[in-house]
């Protein structure tokens, strides 16, 4: 019989500080009345200065190995999906590992933008469905405030800081019942850190033409989003043997609320099935599904038998979405 993998615990970690649209304000030419009804955003958390990503997913998975009932000496596998990770290496899973004990696991980064959770997840389902792994720790986690160019009104009131993380192991009943992933590199120019990489390394040169912060082209990225994310909602839906109307709940990548809207929209679902957290953390790139879920679940708005689907998008660019019976 095919094993299945399913998502047993779940958990986030969102650092206190809050940067509202009325701070930015008072740092970029913008107002809360723009922000808002542009993106959606009210406000932001933002790491303090002695965190890392690192700490920031570690506090997220202890939450979600907690609420799964699963000891880190336990753990097989650690997925880290991020673009804002700690250092280049080691990898944050690594670091991720130390500071849990988790001392059999395996550990890698993924690197999927914004998509990066429901790549990881999509994994994990893999490494389980394999039958040589039993217990996966995945996790979303960015700190895009050390990346943000914080005097560029096009791009620094749309991201913030965060993590979520969950724990798939073999289960009877329910699960992750199909995930579906696509790229198109050919549109790569469209979102890039262009800096500190071996193209571009480190140098005074890259720090005064600002190559270390987010670049995007917001207009041609929110076109491609909508269309983009309904079409992979609606392929892992039918590679799922299920239609839009069996869903309950959507959780998707929070880039803007007219994205979601949109979606929704285009896949005949209700407003109210789609589940945001934009308002409240603007968009965490990786952070973003993966704290939205865990919401979605300690909220209620998930329940035992509910279909779920994970829907992402992000620069590479990158899509994917995952079809979960909970
Ligand atoms: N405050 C006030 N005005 C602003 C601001 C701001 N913060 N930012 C831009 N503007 C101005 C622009 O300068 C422009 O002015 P102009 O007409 O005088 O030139 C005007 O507002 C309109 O700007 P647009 O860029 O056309 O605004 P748009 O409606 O497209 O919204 C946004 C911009 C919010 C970025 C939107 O395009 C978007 O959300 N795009 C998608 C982003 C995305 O999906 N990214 C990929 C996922 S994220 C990841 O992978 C990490």
């Amino acid at each position: 019989m095919k094993i299945r993998a399913g998502i047993i615990g779940v958990g986030c970690y969102l650092p206190s500080k809050r940067l509202t649209n009325a701070d930015l304000e008072k740092m970029v030419d913008t107002t809360d009345e723009w922000i808002t009804t542009r993106t959606g955003i009210k406000e932001r958390r933002i790491a303090s200065k002695n965190e890392a990503v690192s700490d920031l997913a570690i506090a997220a998975a202890k939450n979600a190995l907690k609420d799964a009932k699963v000891k880190p000496e336990d753990l097989d596998l650690i997925i880290v999906a991020t673009i804002s990770p700690d250092m280049h290496f080691p990898s944050t899973a690594c670091l991720v590992q130390k500071a849990l004990g988790a001392k059999k696991a395996l550990c890698f980064d993924v690197g999927a933008a914004c998509a990066g959770f429901v790549y990881a997840l999509s994994i994990a389902q893999q490494f389980i469905e394999s039958g040589k792994t039993k217990k996966v720790l995945v996790i979303g986690a960015e700190m895009l405030s050390s990346i943000t160019d914080w005097t560029d009104r096009n791009t620094c009131v749309l991201f913030g800081d965060g993590a979520g993380a969950c724990v798939v192991t073999p289960v009877k009943r329910g699960g992750i019942i199909s995930s579906y992933l696509g790229s198109d590199g050919s549109q790569s120019d469209l979102m890039m850190m262009p800096g500190g990489g071996s193209r571009h390394p480190a140098s005074h040169q890259t720090i005064n033409k600002k190559m270390h912060f987010i670049k995007m082209q917001g207009k041609e990225l929110f076109k491609l989003a909508v269309n983009i994310m309904a079409d992979a909602a609606n392929k892992a839906l039918k590679q799922a043997g299920l239609k839009c109307k069996d869903v309950d709940c959507v959780i998707p990548h929070q880039a803007n609320i007219r994205i979601l809207m949109a979606v929704a929209k285009k896949l005949g679902l209700p407003p109210e099935k789609i589940f945001l957290n934009i308002e409240r953390y603007g968009n965490m790139s990786s952070a973003s599904t993966a704290t939205a879920l865990c919401e979605a679940v300690r909220k209620g708005k998930i329940k035992k038998g509910d279909i779920v689907v994970l829907d992402a998008f992000g620069a590479g660019l990158v899509w994917g979405a995952c079809v979960i019976r909970w």
